[in-house]
């Protein structure tokens, strides 16, 4: 059985560019073809602010149980990540649990390297397993065509490395 990879966008703010980075993510991991690949925008889904009882949003729970490996697309903001993936990473548990995670980050000139490092941290405590290779896309703004397409050369093998990565993972557990 194909593997499914679960990509998601983590920025949620009117204006983002998050879903395009995501995108140029997905196509890229589509065409790899390890993973059928499947995407959640966190401004599509209600996150709840009380975390104090239940099991958190169905559609969180429902979609992350499906998936056997995670990428994060996120943003850095103030040199963190944003609080909309937080409260998705917290609003449920178990369907975290024991599944390797990748990350894409962008930003200004450290391309989102600050809130990877410091969704490492998060991750751990969900029983995740973070990848080290990740995509980090700088001065995000200048990296992208209207079409999608990236002339950042780094970008395409990291990501190769990313998923390999987390395949191996995957076949492992
Ligand atoms: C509240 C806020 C804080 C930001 N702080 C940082 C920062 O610390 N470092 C950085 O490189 N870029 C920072 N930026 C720039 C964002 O990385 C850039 O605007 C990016 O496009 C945000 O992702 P989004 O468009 O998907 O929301 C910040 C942007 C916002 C809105």
């Amino acid at each position: 059985m194909v593997p499914v990879l679960g990509v998601i966008v983590g920025s949620v703010r009117a204006g983002r560019i998050g879903p395009t980075v995501a995108q140029w993510f997905v196509r890229h991991a589509e065409a790899d073809g390890t993973f059928d690949v499947r995407v959640l925008d966190l401004a599509d889904v209600v996150l709840p602010l009380d975390l104090s009882g239940g099991d958190g949003p169905d559609a969180v729970a429902a979609w992350a149980g499906e998936c056997d490996a995670f990428v994060l697309v996120t943003p850095e903001y103030n040199h963190g990540y944003p609080a909309s993936l937080k409260l998705a990473l917290d609003s449920v548990k178990h369907e975290w649990r024991g599944k390797p995670v990748g990350f894409v980050s962008y930003g200004g000139m450290a391309g989102g390297v600050r809130a990877v490092e410091q969704l490492r941290q998060v991750v751990a405590e969900l029983h995740m397993v973070s990848v080290r290779d990740a995509v980090s896309f700088g001065r995000v703004k200048r990296a992208f065509e209207v079409d999608g397409t990236t002339r950042d050369e780094v970008a395409p093998d990291a990501a190769d490395r990313m998923v390999g990565q987390l395949a191996a993972w995957v076949r492992r557990v």
